[in-house]
C-alpha cells in the first residue's frame, strides 16, 4: 500500500476517457488499495483512477469515513431529484464551486472479484458518485460550476 501522487487540473490525464477493467490482476488490487490510502490521506470523499494517472474505470468513495465503496466499470442506471451545493475535487486543491446534481443515483458496478452489484445513494453519496464517474470520461466538476470557482480560504476568512 502506498500514497500516490494526485494529478491536478491541467494534467492531460484528467481529460482522457478511461478503459473498462476486464480482469483483476495483482496490480489492479494494489491500485485499489493505494487509491483508498490516497483518498483518506488527502481527506477526500472520493477518488477516480485517472486522478492517480491510471486510465481505468475504477472509483473509490467514502463519504462518512466508515463506508468505503469500490466501483469498477460503474454505470448510472437511474437518477432523480436535484441538489445544489458546494463541490470540490482533490485534483483542484483549495477551490470549491456550486454544482447542481441529482439527489438520488442508482449505479451498477463490479466489485474486486468482478461480480456485479447495484448501489443507491442520496445527497452527498449521490453527489460523489456523479462527480467520480465523470472523472472516468475525462470531465472535472469545474465544467459544471454555477458562477465562479471560489478559493476555500476566502470562504472561511471571515470566521476567524
Ligand atoms: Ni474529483
Amino acid at each position: 500500500m502506498a500514497i500516490r501522487n494526485i494529478r491536478e487540473m491541467g494534467d492531460p490525464v484528467l481529460n482522457k476517457a478511461c478503459k473498462e477493467v476486464k480482469e483483476i490482476t495483482d496490480r489492479t488490487r494494489e491500485l485499489i488499495d493505494d487509491m483508498f490510502d490516497t483518498m483518506y490521506e488527502a481527506n477526500g470523499v472520493g477518488l477516480a483512477a485517472p486522478q492517480v494517472g491510471i486510465l481505468k474505470r475504477i472509483v473509490v468513495i467514502d463519504v462518512t469515513g466508515e463506508n468505503p465503496y469500490l466501483l469498477i466499470n460503474p454505470v448510472i442506471l437511474e437518477t432523480s431529484g436535484e441538489q445544489t451545493g458546494n463541490e470540490g475535487c482533490l485534483s483542484v486543491p483549495g477551490r470549491i464551486g456550486i454544482v447542481t446534481r441529482p439527489n438520488y443515483v442508482k449505479v451498477k458496478a463490479y466489485d474486486e472479484n468482478l461480480q456485479p452489484f447495484e448501489l443507491e445513494g442520496t445527497e452527498l453519496l449521490a453527489r460523489a458518485i456523479c462527480h467520480e464517474l465523470e472523472h472516468l470520461d475525462g470531465h472535472l466538476y469545474v465544467e459544471r460550476v454555477e458562477g465562479e470557482l471560489m478559493n476555500v480560504s476566502d470562504m472561511y476568512e471571515d470566521e476567524e
